[in-house]
């Protein structure tokens, strides 16, 4: 059965919208909402089966732990042993792109945590995600809500394309304004560490805590992945896609002379930096961070659909800004 798309922007039609979809969620249903980074996947955190069918629907490794998302700190304090940073971070960037790990709690599933020590949570920003969390009065385990292994969707239709028939109802409100994920804050080891660049910066955290461990996550064979979700490959288009420091007509040339069909992303601030020719297809994309967030993976899932053959993405400055697109972009990059 396809899945229904409720308007949750419309003033008009977002009550009766976010009363069905809580109402779904608390008979064990799976509800996709957005939230300010890219839309979630929601099922009641508290509830063992509904949080499998998550993980049934996007094809989802069992061992990959998921957030939970809350309408309060309160809430996220039951789940998961609070911290004096925790409240720190929580008053300076919640509700927002944060996720902090910490200690869980006794009555968060195991299959919330993949049976780890620790669970993730995060209060998000978007109205529609903090009415329905309210509303339905339970906690939302949530993944982006794409197929596993591809771009999160930062719009409903995005959802439908990937999930659509596989989950019971998609929110829709409207595009994302952050477009990508959010930072992941590793807080139940001291210094904290980084698993995951998002749209809060290291130094915006260490303004906050002090020093942290910076070091992207590398996963190796010898150390159990801190973040199974950090496995190389990941937030993937379709298309094969190389990153180029920087480009050379040669180089752009001897791809199109063994017949690649080529697409180029670069920053409109670089278009100096590209070659004049004619023998591939150029997307300027904004020169800031945040609006290069916004755009990336809806421009990636459009490019997917045009049957290019490559897309060539020259990458934006090595400086923190940027940390988080760079980290998306190699993963997106890495081979299968
Ligand atoms: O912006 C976001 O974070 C979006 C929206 C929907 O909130 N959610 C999202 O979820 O990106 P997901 O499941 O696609 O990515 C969650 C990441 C994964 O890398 C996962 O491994 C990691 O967080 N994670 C979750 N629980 C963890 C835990 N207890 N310890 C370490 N890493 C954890
Ligand atoms: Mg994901």
């Amino acid at each position: 059965m396809p899945t229904p798309i409720l308007d949750a922007r419309s003033t008009s039609e977002r009550p009766s919208a976010l009363a069905r979809a809580a109402l779904v969620l608390r008979s064990g249903g799976l509800v996709a909402f957005p939230t300010e980074t890219v839309y979630g996947l929601g099922a009641n955190a508290l509830d063992p089966a509904a949080v499998r069918r998550i993980f049934a629907a996007k094809g989802r490794p069992a061992h990959n732990p998921l957030i939970v998302h809350v309408a309060a700190v309160a809430d996220a304090a039951r789940l998961a042993e609070w911290s004096d940073e925790a409240t720190k971070l929580a008053e300076r960037f919640w509700p927002g792109p944060l996720t902090l790990v910490l200690p869980r709690r006794a009555g968060v599933p195991d299959e919330v945590t993949a049976g780890g020590p620790t669970v993730a949570v995060r209060l998000p920003a978007h109205p529609v995600a903090r009415e329905l969390i309210a509303l339905a009065d339970v906690p939302l385990a949530a993944p982006s809500a794409n197929r596993s292994g591809s771009l999160s969707p930062t719009a409903a239709e995005h959802v439908g394309a990937d999930l659509g028939g596989l989950i019971d109802l998609i929110l829709d409100g409207g595009p994302t304004t952050g477009g990508i994920e959010s930072t992941v804050l590793d807080l139940s080891r001291r210094p904290a560490r980084l698993l995951r660049p998002g749209l809060v910066t290291p130094g915006e955290i260490e303004a906050v805590i002090g020093p942290i461990v910076r070091a992207a996550v590398a996963p190796s064979a010898t150390e159990a992945l801190p973040s199974p979700g950090m496995l190389t490959r990941h937030y993937a288009p379709k298309t094969p896609l190389t990153l180029v420091e920087e480009l050379t007509a040669e180089s752009l040339a001897g791809r199109v002379s063994r017949g690649e069909r080529l697409v180029l992303l670069y920053r409109v601030a670089d278009f100096g930096k590209v070659p004049s020719w004619d023998g591939f297809r150029g997307l300027g994309m904004p020169n800031d961070a945040d609006g290069y967030a916004r755009v990336l993976y809806g421009w990636l899932r459009a490019v997917d659909e045009q049957g290019h053959d490559r897309i060539v993405v020259l990458l934006p400055p090595d400086e923190e800004a940027w940390q988080a697109i760079r980290d998306r972009l190699s993963r997106a990059a890495a081979p299968e």
